[in-house]
């Protein structure tokens, strides 16, 4: 079984730094180097910058499988905009390829079909490009390229994509779990 915990405690927050770190160092030091990733993660992802997101909008959540932390997932609705950023979505490598992204998005879209949102969007490195067939296969269509200044002398070269919650995606099943659930299994 699959739970989702809403992140809002330091623990937590702990917990969420220390996949962070895992999950970066083995993931993006290929993609963006070692000196970009440690500069992200401290700008990004130190307890210090995820307590802040906290308290500007971002919801964060802890993807538990089988009694284990095997990622996370942060999310900033906009309900004016009726549209939901992905900031992060990370599983565990050793946990990759048993449908635990496919789960984790499931939930965010049920977070938009239960506060009437549209669009789902987010950013991701040009390079990227396991995951980035990975999100066309969920659904997913790129709308575009994005450079962002990130300071320190690096940008994030990414594409930005998006899905739109009426469209289905071809390999995704339908989006028919309850409202206000927040068990997937
Ligand atoms: C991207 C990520 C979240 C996907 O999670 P995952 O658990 O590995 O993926 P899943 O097992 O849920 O994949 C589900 C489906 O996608 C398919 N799939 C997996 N990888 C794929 C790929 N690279 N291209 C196309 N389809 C892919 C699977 O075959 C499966 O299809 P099915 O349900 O029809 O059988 C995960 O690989 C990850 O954390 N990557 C590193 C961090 C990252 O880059 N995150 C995105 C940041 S923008």
């Amino acid at each position: 079984m699959t739970s989702f915990q809403a992140v809002h405690s330091a623990e937590q927050i702990t917990e969420v730094v220390t996949l962070a770190y895992e999950i970066w160092q083995e993931h993006y030091v290929p993609i963006i180097g070692q000196r970009q990733v440690d500069y992200m993660l401290e700008k990004f992802q130190s307890e210090r910058a995820v307590t802040e997101q906290l308290r500007n909008f971002y919801e964060y959540y802890i993807v538990i499988h089988q009694g284990q932390n095997v990622g996370y997932v942060a999310v900033v609705p906009n309900r004016l905009q009726s549209a939901l950023l992905i900031s992060k979505i990370y599983i565990r490598r050793p946990k990759r390829g048993h449908r635990l992204g496919k789960t984790t998005l499931r939930f965010v879209e049920n977070i938009c079909l239960q506060r009437g949102i549209k669009l789902i969007w987010l950013t991701v490195n040009k390079n990227n490009a396991h995951s980035i067939a990975w999100y066309l296969r969920m659904g997913f269509r790129n709308v575009g390229s994005t450079i962002a200044d990130i300071g320190g002398g690096f940008v994030m070269d990414d594409f930005r994509l998006e899905k739109t919650m009426d469209q289905q995606s071809s390999g995704g099943g339908s989006l028919m779990n309850a409202p206000g659930q927040l068990l997937c299994s």
